[in-house]
């Protein structure tokens, strides 16, 4: 059996729509990773789901008037034709509203219970004197205790990163009715993370190929040690606790029990194949690998607490990497300037290709740090790059052969130095970028690609086969052959990253066997060809924009 590569990526909250950033910062780098390690031939498991619990949902839902599941609805069944549309590859997309998943977390509890990591405390927690409700997490909102910021939520800062308690902030306002928060005293489950300090130093200490920003924002915070945090909240909307000794109004926190998602989505997939027990293949086999596709405000809950939890648990595998990604920001852009954080999903592919939002962004993919981009950067990248680089080199190549070859792929006459070298070219390509993916420096291997592409333009650029097949149709066809051979390893590199033209190639070429160059089939048919991309109107996109500016 291949080697086994667990592919697990943050769990969407289901109380909003999802914009390009959050595309660029986990669910896409994970897809093109996933894509990938299949064609290599690993045995991928790929699987998240919408994380349904939490105050940002019952915020929202409180806002609204309506029930949490109504928001839970709403999102999750848009985030699910999202994916589809864009071509993410999930093994299994579920929710954290499973009973599968409240089962797996309640488990997960007594195990750790049982084992002496969780305890009960009192302690003081906000309380709406109005609303007459305990106030966790994002229904309190004040200043930062460690930088200051003044709009910082009761569970993280948004400006530094670091996670909350909501009675740490300063000048702390009610959400639900502006009032001051009073202190009221109640009851809790506490993880006792602090009881894992020790193990989780040595074991980041031991991480080798982790992203510089992940390892030090995750050790630096280790120099504090980890403190022992609340795992159950005051309030009706979450996952029911397995014991009762709290009495009623309480349930477990959302970062306890989302986590727990990566195991309850593996086992459920497991049991959707008839084949219960596969999950065990990535979780109890030390040979598997796991990679956390997330962003970085997810950093402490994947690098910290997660593997704090399955410490507690037992014998389960702890993450291989974490390779989180900074933000993307959106700058310009007409359409984006309202409400500053860029287009939302469903605008981007309303306005662009899925293969060409798929391209733009991980172009830009923030991987060391953050990156800008904007509405007509995306449409520059597809036109400029995309469409004239590589669209135009596979329809040129494919037009000629049509036309120069009786419609198929011939068998070609000797190869020269320049035709050997073409193809050298890309099989080092390919190789290099392999490296790349293995790294998880996704950007570095689009590099790879687009220059391979160029490198194959240049090549026909240089030998002219439109002119050769004039005078000598023999010459000329080995230098289309050579041309369309080179293209066939080329897609190859693209393949991760484009899947519906990848489709639609392999509808032409046939199916890619691995992660290599395939020799052509002589025989082939090769049709005249329908163009893999369309060009961005940028007209059409300017005035769309300044009609949603008016
Ligand atoms: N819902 C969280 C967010 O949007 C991410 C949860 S990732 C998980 O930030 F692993 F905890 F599920
Ligand atoms: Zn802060």
């Amino acid at each position: 059996m291949s080697e086994p590569i667990l592919v697990a990526v943050a769990w969407p909250y289901a109380s909003g729509s999802r914009h390009l950033g959050h595309l660029a910062g986990a669910y896409l780098p994970a897809d093109v990773f996933a894509r990938y390690q299949r064609l290599v031939g690993r045995d991928v498991l790929m699987v998240s789901g919408s994380d349904v619990h939490g105050t940002p949902i019952t915020v929202r839902a409180d806002d609204e008037g309506v029930t949490p599941q109504d928001i839970v609805d709403r999102y999750h069944g848009e985030f699910v034709r999202q994916w589809e549309e864009l071509g993410v590859s999930w093994d299994l997309y579920t929710t954290t509203g499973t009973e599968n998943h409240a089962a797996v977390t309640q488990e997960m509890f007594l195990k750790q219970l049982e084992a002496g990591h969780i305890d009960r405390r009192m302690s003081d927690q906000f309380f709406d004197p109005e609303a007459e409700r305990f106030l966790p997490d994002r229904y309190v909102e004040g200043t930062c205790p460690h930088c200051s910021y003044a709009d910082a939520r009761g569970d993280q800062c948004d400006n530094c990163g670091r996670t909350l308690d909501a009675v740490e902030l300063g000048d702390p306002r009610s959400k639900l009715s502006g009032a001051t928060p009073v202190l009221r005293e109640t009851e809790h489950f506490y993880y006792r993370y602090s009881d894992f300090n020790d193990r989780i130093k040595e074991w980041l200490t031991s991480r080798e190929g982790w992203r510089p920003h992940v390892q030090n924002f995750a050790m630096g915070w280790l120099e504090e040690g980890l403190h022992d945090r609340a795992i159950t909240r005051d309030i009706e909307w979450g996952i029911d606790l397995p014991v009762d000794d709290l009495g009623p109004g309480k349930r477990i926190y959302v970062w306890y029990d989302a986590v727990i998602g990566y195991l309850s989505a593996s086992k459920e997939w497991a049991a959707s194949t008839g084949d219960p027990e596969a999950w065990r293949r990535w979780w109890e086999n030390p040979d598997a690998k796991s990679y956390y596709f997330v962003g970085k405000d997810n950093i402490p809950f994947h690098c910290l607490f997660w593997p704090a939890q399955l410490m507690g648990a037992g014998d389960l595998q702890l993450p291989t990497n974490v390779p989180a990604n900074q933000y993307v920001t959106f700058k310009g852009g007409k359409a984006s300037a309202s409400r500053g954080i860029g287009l939302t999903i469903q605008e981007g592919l309303d306005r662009f290709q899925p293969d060409g939002i798929r391209f733009a962004l991980a172009a830009a993919f923030p991987e060391q740090a953050d990156t800008e981009i904007s509405e007509g950067e995306i449409a520059r990248r597809i036109n400029e790059e995309l469409v004239a680089t590589w669209g135009n080199l596979v329809n040129r190549v494919l037009s000629m052969t049509n036309k120069n070859c009786d419609g198929q792929v011939l068998a070609p006459g000797e190869l020269s130095a320049d035709d050997a070298e073409i193809l050298a070219v890309v099989d080092k390509a390919i190789e290099d970028a392999a490296a790349h993916f293995e790294a998880v420096e996704l950007r570095a291997a689009l590099r790879v690609a687009m220059a391979s592409a160029q490198a194959v333009n240049a090549y026909l650029n240089a030998l002219e086969p439109w002119r050769t097949v004039k005078t000598d149709l023999d010459r000329g066809r080995t230098i289309l052959h050579t041309a369309l051979s080179a293209i066939n390893g080329v897609r190859v590199l693209f393949a991760p990253f484009l899947p519906f033209s990848s489709a639609q190639l392999d509808e032409v070429l046939g199916q890619i066997s691995g992660w290599q160059r395939d020799e052509l089939a002589v025989g082939t048919i090769i049709d005249k060809p329908t163009p893999l991309f369309a060009k961005v109107d940028l007209e059409a996109l300017e005035a769309a924009a300044s009609l949603s500016e008016a």
